[in-house]
């Protein structure tokens, strides 16, 4: 099996869609495992989930990756570490817990929070033990406000969105934010997971899919912006909404800020607070939806009424299961973009094609 030809053209006005064969093809999904989900940020938690229980074990990107890692908390410091056990790779730790070491449930090698060797039984006679090898290895990791990204091999830059959010919206309340994990939702959708990513980059499907929503949008002056391995799309409404002002341009009454962080983030900003979707694929076929929602505190996610998110939400998914059922025809092979309205799924696809060439 050959990966499919993903070249494409800079210019929008001339370019042709990725082929799809690129959603067919095993040895493209193989290859992004390491290309590009292995170099990228995945968001595992919130600083302050760690007060309670200090001790996180977690499998990063349950389905195309599943390696299992742990975050730990000691005084101020997070660390991530590998969670194979360095004697005979059982799992060093297996469940969310608070304690002041790791400690192995096979034969009770002991680590330290920071992951240095700390003991074990019945190796008295060993020569040159322990040694930097019986460490845990050490996993990259960045916080930003109150959460925390992980990433196994860090080469995806993801700061030029999160500085973008910074300077754009700096009323908004942050340290206000409190989970509401009974909002959270998980779907898994039969569709490749860029298809979802895709239907997310555009405003374009909106008067058409989201009826609902396009009542509150102004679609007129729907914008979208190209960052550093990351797209914004700014949608406008009716009312003032203090806390998504961009100093710089007050008199745009903002509805909705839709952030894309290259390859599966997604943070979106509204009156009520943020919400959270992360594209997990699963399988070439496969995809993992993951909703978290972060109600800012004195306000709730609305639930009700025709651009609710979770309605929008299915509108998206059974248009992506409809475009994946197109994908596999033999009358299908590649489209074209609107360059007015399709710049943000180019850019992704330029990303793409520069991460799996
Ligand atoms: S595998 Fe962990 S102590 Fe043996
Ligand atoms: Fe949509």
């Amino acid at each position: 099996m050959v990966i499919p030809n993903l070249e494409l053209n800079k210019n929008i006005t001339q370019a042709d869609t990725l082929p799809a064969e690129f959603y067919l093809n095993k040895l493209a999904f193989e290859i992004a495992k390491d290309k590009i989900f292995a170099q990228s940020w995945q968001l595992i938690t919130e600083v302050d989930a760690l007060e309670k229980n200090n001790i996180f074990p977690f499998s990063f990107l349950r389905g195309i990756i599943n390696e299992p890692l742990v975050l730990t908390k000691e005084k101020n410091d997070i660390s991530c570490l590998s969670n194979v056990c360095t004697h005979r790779a059982h799992l060093a730790t297996t469940t969310i817990c608070n304690g002041k070491n790791l400690h192995c449930k096979y034969h009770g090698r002991k680590f330290s929070l920071d992951g240095k060797f700390y003991s074990m039984p019945g190796f008295e006679k060993v020569e040159n033990f322990p040694a930097p090898s019986d460490d845990l290895t050490r996993i990259p990791i960045q916080t930003w406000k109150n959460f925390i990204f992980v990433s196994l091999e860090g080469g995806i830059n993801i700061n030029s969105a999160l500085e973008d959010i910074q300077n754009r919206i700096p009323a908004f309340p942050f340290a206000e934010l409190q989970h509401d994990e009974t909002s959270d939702a998980e779907w898994v959708i039969d569709a490749h997971w860029a298809l979802y990513c895709e239907n997310y980059l555009e405003g374009f499907h909106v008067p058409f899919v989201h009826k609902g929503l396009a009542k509150e949008l102004e679609l007129g002056s729907y914008e979208t912006i190209l960052l550093d391995q990351s797209v914004l799309q700014i949608g406008e409404g009716k009312k003032e909404i203090a806390i998504l002002k961009n100093p710089e341009s007050p008199n745009r009454n903002i509805y909705g800020l839709y952030y894309w962080i290259f390859p599966n983030l997604m943070l979106n900003f509204y009156e009520w607070g943020l919400s959270i979707n992360i594209i997990e694929p699963i399988t070439l076929g496969q995809t993992r939806i993951r909703f978290l929602s972060f109600p800012i505190k004195s306000k709730k996610q609305p639930k009700e009424g025709d651009s609710a998110i979770g309605k929008v939400e299915l509108e998206d998914q059974d248009v992506v299961l409809r475009v994946q059922k197109g994908i596999k025809s033999r009358f299908y092979s590649k489209g074209r973009y609107s360059p007015e309205h399709e710049k943000g799924i180019h850019h992704f696809h330029l990303i793409l094609s520069k991460y799996l060439s």
